[in-house]
């Protein structure tokens, strides 16, 4: 059975992340949550640290799941760390295309396969940006992400003073 990896941003992990991890881990034999060092989409509301213990965290049941990060290729840290395989959920018809494009990219470079899974219905609207920005504003995230992430969100927002 083979090593997977779940990558991502993780900024912050929510709890469509963690179907995903949890189902990934229902198939392989390893799955490594592979936090990427410096997601490029935009500065991120917490550090690659508090990222990745919001993950430890809230997977530390699952006895076949470890933490890790990188930085530069997916693919090259896939090598790194002997996994064969990639798994990312899919929301929507819109995730499709780019994911599509990065899967055949990765296999391009590497011969490593991307496994997707479909996101559960309840987590289907679900992004990490979207909870940061309703958080931010006061809004109720407390079914989209753990007690834990939810507690340092309202703390990263009232440093803040509640506003941008
Ligand atoms: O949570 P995100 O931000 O949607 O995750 C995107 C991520 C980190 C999985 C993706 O940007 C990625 O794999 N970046 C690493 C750089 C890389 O390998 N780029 C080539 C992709 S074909």
């Amino acid at each position: 059975m083979a090593t997977a990896l779940c990558p991502g941003s993780f900024d912050p992990v929510t709890y469509g992340h963690l179907d995903i991890i949890e189902r990934a881990a229902r198939h392989f034999e390893g799955v490594i949550v592979a936090v990427i060092r410096n997601p490029q989409k935009s500065q991120s509301l917490f550090s690659l640290e508090e990222r990745q213990e919001m993950l430890r965290e809230e997977t530390a049941h699952l006895d076949n799941v470890s933490i890790d990060f990188f930085k530069g290729l997916l693919v090259d840290f896939a090598r790194d760390r002997g996994a064969s395989a990639i798994v990312k959920g899919l929301r929507a018809v819109s995730d499709f295309d780019y994911e599509l494009q990065m899967a055949q990219m990765n296999q391009r470079l590497s011969g490593v396969d991307t496994f997707f899974l479909s996101t559960s219905p309840q987590h289907s609207f679900l992004s990490s940006s979207l909870v940061r920005e309703v958080a931010r504003f006061g809004g109720d995230v407390s079914s989209m992400v753990p007690k834990s992430v939810l507690a340092r969100l309202s703390e990263r927002f009232a440093d803040e003073g509640g506003t941008p």
